[in-house]
């Protein structure tokens, strides 16, 4: 592949890959079973961006193994409806395409284990939205290292990846116990320890891993979120969860010891909340990308209402055809509030289009301030739907 047999892209691909095992001492590559590719959005590639995917397509690049990709600037069927200009369209279906003509599946979600590109315990994989990262590795027990998107597309256009990080055994010991003393209900209790352990862990030189006692139960929605929230404020790409997590009964709790108090998690939900809800004008639900379970609910709970603020349900396009099958989409969508497929409240181009987001995400409120300028909210996910329809609580 190196000495360019395969065709210039795969020649390009290695090259990436062997840079980057270079810089990190890798001593081999090893083979990856799953891919999933960011920087998908318009928005965060720009017109360079675009260029590279172009060259590498046009240079016979062709995905070797399953390679799906994380969110677009926009929903691909429904752009219109989320005020989305036609020039962006119109790049971001270019980028769409030449991710097409590499042979990557164009679902764009930031919930690939969610919508059929789901590694098993062990295997080495090579993904780059790093909630999903955080998820695969901690979750499910797959070994990733937080990809670009060069390296990710350079691993599925070679089926490989540089052995160091992640993959390596030695690299997946906790560093640090964390003893949470705190009861965790909803999405954004989960949102609120992944920001307190993150910001924590961030302070502290070479500490990444946690291992986490004191968690009594968690749903899936509920480690994506967590998975999310540690990634973003901590750049973390694994965690342990005493009983709950599949490596953890690998390993002992440490001597080191962090505690988190309710009033920690308190004061973090605080932190995230710069804005009221009276005069937020954006809702979304989603991020990351919601479940089936996550599009019931809200189907439920807006059934015969109105929305009166503007009102994203953002998921993968998969998902959102079960929506459809299942009757939720039609529910959802009387209401008035909207589906946006394949996109996110956070790579959509919509900068300083809104004034305050309420949102159960943690990860969404950073990037709502830090990349689109709004105000934010966080509130338990059923609230966040009372703060589409103008009511307070049930
Ligand atoms: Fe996914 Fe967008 Fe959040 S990519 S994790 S919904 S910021």
């Amino acid at each position: 592949m190196l000495d360019g047999e395969q065709g210039k892209a795969t020649q390009k691909a290695m090259e990436i890959l062997v840079a980057l095992g270079t810089i990190y001492n890798a001593e081999r590559m090893v083979p990856v079973t799953s891919v999933q590719i960011a920087g998908v959005s318009y928005d965060n590639l720009g017109e360079a961006g675009l260029h590279f995917l172009t060259e590498m397509a046009q240079g016979g690049g062709r995905a070797r193994v399953l390679t799906t990709l994380n969110p677009a600037g926009m929903d691909i069927e429904n752009r219109q409806n989320l005020g989305i200009s036609p020039e962006f369209a119109e790049k971001q279906i270019q980028v769409i395409e030449a991710f097409a003509r590499m042979d990557v599946i164009t679902n764009c979600t930031c919930t690939p284990y969610l919508t059929g590109n789901e590694p098993e315990f062990g295997d080495h994989i090579a993904w780059a939205e790093s909630s999903a990262v955080c998820y695969a590795n901690s979750v499910i027990g797959a070994r990733s290292n937080r990809e670009g998107g060069p390296s990710a597309l350079a691993a599925a256009l070679t089926g490989r990846t540089p052995a160091y990080g992640m993959h390596l055994e030695e690299n997946r010991q906790p560093h640090i116990s964390v003893e949470v003393q705190a009861q965790l209900i909803e999405n954004d209790d989960f949102g609120a320890l992944g920001r307190v352990i993150g910001e924590q862990l961030q302070s502290m030189e070479g500490v990444s891993v946690p291992y986490i006692m004191g968690v009594k139960g968690a749903t899936l929605e509920q480690l994506k979120s967590f998975s999310a929230s540690l990634a973003t404020y901590g750049g973390t790409a694994l965690f342990h969860m005493e009983d709950l997590t599949p490596e953890a009964s690998h390993y002992e709790p440490q001597d080191r010891v962090i505690a988190v108090s309710k009033a920690d998690l308190s004061t973090a939900k605080s932190e995230m909340t710069d804005g009221d809800i009276a005069s937020a004008d954006f809702v979304s639900l989603g991020c990351p990308h919601l479940s089936i379970k996550e599009i019931a609910r809200i189907a439920e709970l807006l059934e015969g209402k109105q929305v009166i603020k503007e009102f994203w349900i953002t998921t993968g396009r998969p998902t959102k055809q079960i929506a459809d099958q299942l009757g939720y989409t039609e529910t959802i969508e009387a209401s008035g509030a909207k589906f946006a497929a394949d996109t996110c409240c956070v790579v959509a181009p919509i900068k300083g289009r809104f004034n305050a987001l309420v949102t159960d995400s943690a990860k969404a409120c950073y990037y709502a301030s830090g990349k689109n300028q709004f105000k934010t909210i966080i509130k338990p996910f059923d609230e966040v739907v009372y703060a589409a329809i103008g009511e307070e609580q049930a």
